[in-house]
């Protein structure tokens, strides 16, 4: 039987790092749908297209395929055949894919579809921001992660530290807020909290304790 999960939440509020070992540990496949939204952002950017007009970027959807494939477990982002797994992370990406790609309905449908398929082979882990709400309206257990802006932005400095040095605190802060901005008031399918959902509230959690808070959630669903 399959019995999918479910998780949504802000920007930084390290839904990928739980849902990859919530998956894990359940012998789960993952699936980070945030990397299908940068996978179009990039190939808009590679392909040097005006993403800021609307009709381009709906153009250029008959032009994309995007692929999942699984190397040790991990989640690769296939892009037209090319592996863009690494690509993707880019700052540029994530602000180009939350302003110009997330927001525009056709984006959405051509994901959704491909998405909603994954769910019915075989139970998976997936996170993103519709995903209780659309993509796997009927989950097994549908997770909302939360976290204080403070908290989330102190783990993405910290985070962005380990690669270069010159990041300032109050520029990581106000990237958290203007992305939280655009996720929670799209026209389009934009975050919400399902009433059917388990919120969970990381501010002063770490990653161990959030894991296993989902875990316990799952197996007490079970009986
Ligand atoms: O989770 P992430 O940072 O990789 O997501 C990148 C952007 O894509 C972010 O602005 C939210 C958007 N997104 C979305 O609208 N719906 C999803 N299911 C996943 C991500």
């Amino acid at each position: 039987m399959i019995k999918n999960i479910a998780i949504d939440g802000l920007s930084g509020a390290g839904k990928s790092t739980v849902a990859k070992e919530v998956a894990r540990e359940l012998g789960y496949v993952y699936v980070d749908t945030g990397s299908m939204y940068r996978g179009v952002a990039l190939y808009l950017i590679e392909r040097k297209i005006d993403y800021k007009k609307e009709k381009n970027v709906i153009n250029a959807l008959k032009n994309i395929k995007i692929d999942l494939e699984y190397v040790n477990g991990e989640q690769q982002v296939i892009l037209n055949g090319k592996n863009v797994s690494t690509d993707v992370r880019n700052e540029k990406v994530g602000i180009v894919t939350s302003k110009y790609v997330a927001v525009i309905n056709e984006v959405r449908e051509f994901l959704v579809e491909i998405q909603k398929e994954l769910g019915k082979k075989k139970s998976i882990v997936m996170d993103g921001r519709d995903i209780g709400s659309v993509v796997l309206k009927d989950a097994f257990l549908k997770i909302y992660l939360d976290a204080t802006p403070e908290a989330r932005a102190k783990r993405r400095y910290k985070e962005i530290l380990g690669k270069k040095t010159d990041v300032k605190y109050e520029e990581v802060i106000e990237d958290i807020k203007r992305r939280d901005y655009t996720d929670t008031t799209r026209k389009h399918s934009p975050l919400i909290r399902c009433d059917d959902a388990v919120y969970i509230d990381s501010s002063n959690m770490n990653i161990e304790e959030v894991v296993e808070e989902i875990i316990k959630i799952y197996k007490e669903r079970e009986k």
